[in-house]
């Protein structure tokens, strides 16, 4: 039976550039999720952009721009940087969306019921200037312990001691620069202290959804047995915020991560409505379908404690497993945008282009384990060349030639290849490395084994297996010298047998690596002239007599000055303000340490390519939904101003009814009224009538606006005559 399986990856926030570091969890996924399809699993993979809180609301104010325009933006970016990767989501979304909101409140409802949810007054910094309380982030001053001045209020980057806001010296707020008050306020808590959440965390913690190592940080947070640990959690920020408003609490305002890990099933949730897919089948407490959360080893906490608290008190299945993973070091340092390694994803893109690259030397290194990963950049050009290209391109470049010229595309049947890729048939040379099997059925027999290793999400096995996997085909090349068959006729036989071979060959490991290239797979598939590679199609051969196509080049060599100019780009000189705490992502406090002040490289200078900011596309309807707007053809028999009215025109409108029909519409702004006279125009005719104060508007009609200034009145094309209906 097919296993049913749905996977997520972290969220990134809607604020920043998707880079090399985000991409070891994405890439991560990637692979992960297209081996378990390959495998014949139903496997959907959903992420979203996590868009809410302070951070993105003063960024959004200092661009000038609505917080919803600058999601929209980024959203799109980070949208082409995925797929400029190979990652392929099932559905990308955003936290923002219906769907989401739904579930949050939903969620939220439920604790609440369940006496799960505590209103308290909290006291916190307020910035009297701004109008608006402070989260720790934003609040800077003198360093309780060592003096340094201007340290964020929870930690010292000077001499790594960590407080609370509240004992900073001299602080002043990071948004206006006023120092800060303290005020009291209303705040909501999920009540985790709760016997029912201590107990159940307990168990869970220890039920083998985490990773060992996890599993003992959480029992360290957890505290020992009566040993009440865990403080409920404030899920609630005062407005100003940009997020979804509590139910019944004017003004007070979803933590953003309360609804971030909700994105997951509102991501979902958009899937199940386009493919039609039981969101229950998944979600329901006792569901069969397994739920995989991968993730960076920073977010543990939220992942680990308040996420599936939140779920089995609110009625939903619990993840079946949490796959953390951890940080990326460049050359063996933290990121830096001093040295040039904080390189976002469409900096790579820009001078590097092959992605599939990164994909096979992360892939090289990743274990499945929760230590860091390190790119080094010389290793990864050796890696590349040496192995991608020297083991596995080489293979298909030294044989394809032949079979091609010699022997019209078509591969040797399966009686020659039995013979030419046993050893016995090559005259013992290769013996000793499988004495029993021939060299295909070698290749076969070790799908079982690299399909373990991708399930165990130890890739860097599966790639090392299946590196010794083509140095045995390297080794049969250069024993059977296909290049010296070629030079006498009576070998002939020989020659496409043994380059048929290689071929063949050259398809398994095509296979085992599909889900790590991708991209190269789907040019292979169609060099060999075959369809979808599948993991079973591993224990199946090319038929006999096979015809391929010609060999076209099927990947680069990469230039390391391709990677010199890239680190060059990325370089950017640090303004006095201190680095991000955490070089790879951050939660809500540390976010904004990477966010307004220290901006991204390249933020400035990387327009979006081929990209016009738009609002964010609504919640997806169905064509019934859609049928129920009646959508007419309108002739603008008048338009007159209306005496009082800042914004409006009044238009009278023929829609072929036998009375025209008064329609107040607020684009006085951008049109005279006698221009409009006798235009054709589009009117929503069965909107219910309004009561307006300067009469009964009947209708509206439909005009488009933007980014940019200007308003759009719609028009059909000529020919059209009042009445008929636009579907
Ligand atoms: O740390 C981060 O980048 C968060 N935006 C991750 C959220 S993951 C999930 F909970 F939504
Ligand atoms: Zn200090």
């Amino acid at each position: 039976m097919p296993r049913k399986i749905l996977v997520t990856s972290a969220l990134p926030y809607a604020n920043g550039s998707i880079h090399l570091g985000h991409l070891v969890e994405y890439i991560q996924t990637d692979i992960w999720v297209r081996f378990q399809k390959m495998s014949g699993n139903t496997c959907h993979y959903v992420c979203a952009d996590d868009t809410h809180g302070t951070p993105i609301m003063l960024r959004a104010e200092k661009e000038g721009i609505t917080p919803e325009q600058l999601i929209a933006k980024v959203w799109l970016e980070h949208y082409d940087d995925f797929r400029a990767f190979h990652v392929a989501f099932d559905n990308y979304g955003s936290t923002n969306s219906g769907e989401t909101k739904e579930f949050a409140e939903g969620i939220y409802r439920t604790l609440k019921a369940e006496n799960l949810i505590d209103v308290r007054s909290i006291e916190q910094y307020y910035d009297p200037l701004k109008k608006m309380f402070l989260p720790d982030r934003f609040i800077k001053g003198e360093c309780p312990k060592c003096g340094a001045k201007d340290q964020y209020g929870d930690n010292c980057e000077s001499c790594g001691a960590a407080y609370a806001p509240t004992e900073l010296k001299n602080p002043y707020s990071a948004v206006s620069g006023a120092p800060p008050e303290l005020r009291q306020s209303k705040h909501y808590f999920f009540k985790l202290s709760s016997p029912s959440c201590q107990q159940f965390l307990r168990e869970w913690t220890r039920s083998g959804s985490l990773q060992a190592e996890a599993s003992n940080k959480m029992q360290e947070w957890l505290g020992a047995e009566g040993d009440n640990k865990l403080t409920d959690w404030d899920i609630s920020r005062d407005a100003p915020y940009f997020g979804f408003e509590i139910p019944d609490a004017p003004g007070k305002y979803f933590y953003v991560w309360l609804d971030a890990p909700v994105g997951y099933m509102g991501s979902f949730k958009q899937l199940c409505k386009t493919k039609g897919i039981s969101f229950d089948d998944f979600w329901r407490q006792g569901s069969d379908a397994e739920l995989y959360h991968f993730i960076g080893k920073d977010i543990l906490y939220f992942h680990a404690l308040f996420w599936p608290a939140m779920l089995q008190h609110a009625g939903f299945r619990t993840p079946t497993k949490l796959f953390a993973h951890g940080f990326l070091t460049v050359n063996g340092e933290k990121m830096s945008k001093s040295r040039g390694t904080f390189i976002t994803a469409r900096s790579y893109v820009d001078h590097v282009q092959n992605t599939e690259y990164l994909r096979y030397y992360y892939a090289a290194k990743l274990n499945g384990s929760m230590e860091d990963l390190d790119l080094n950049l010389d290793d990864f050009v050796a890696r590349v060349n040496s192995d991608l290209i020297g083991k596995y391109i080489n293979i298909a470049s030294r044989s394809a030639g032949f079979i091609s010229k010699r022997f019209d595309g078509k591969l040797a049947d399966h009686a020659l290849l039995a013979k030419c890729a046993s050893t016995s048939g090559l005259a013992g040379k290769l013996v000793e490395d499988f004495p029993k099997k021939n060299l295909l059925e070698v290749l076969q027999d070790s799908a079982e084994q690299i399909a373990e290793m991708y399930e165990a999400r130890d890739y860097s096995r599966a790639t090392r297996t299946v590196g010794s996997l083509l140095d045995l085909i390297n080794a049969y090349i250069d024993a059977t010298k296909p290049w010296e068959l070629a030079k006498d006729p009576s070998n002939v036989e020989w020659l496409q047998g043994v380059c048929s071979v290689a071929l063949q060959a050259f398809r398994i490991i095509t296979i085992y690596l599909k889900p790590v290239l991708p991209h190269l797979a789907k040019d292979v598939e169609s060099f060999l002239n075959v369809g979808e590679l599948n993991w079973q199609d591993a224990h199946e051969l090319l038929p006999s007599g096979h015809g391929i196509n010609a060999y076209q080049h099927l990947m680069s060599r990469l230039d390391p000055k391709c990677i010199e100019a890239m680190v060059e780009a990325n370089k950017q000189s640090l303004q006095p303000t201190p680095p991000p705490t955490s070089q790879q992502r951050h939660a809500e406090h540390q976010q904004h340490a990477a966010a307004p002040i220290v901006t991204e490289p390249g933020d400035a200078t990387l327009p979006l390519k081929n990209v016009t900011m738009i609002a964010p596309i609504a919640e997806t309807i169905s064509i019934e939904d859609f049928s129920k707007i009646d959508l007419r053809v309108a002739h603008i028999i008048n338009a007159e101003h209306v005496e009082g009215a800042e914004k409006l025109l009044k238009l009278t409108l023929d829609i072929g009814e036998p009375q025209p029909r008064t329609v107040f519409a607020g684009i006085k702004s951008a049109y005279d009224p006698e221009k409009l006279k006798g235009r054709m125009t589009v009117m929503v005719a069965n909107l219910a009538p309004r009561k307006m104060k300067f009469g009964l508007s009947e209708g509206m009609v439909l005009a488009a606006s933007g980014e940019t200034p200007g308003l759009f009145v719609l028009s059909p094309d000529s020919g059209a005559q009042p009445g008929m209906r636009i579907k």
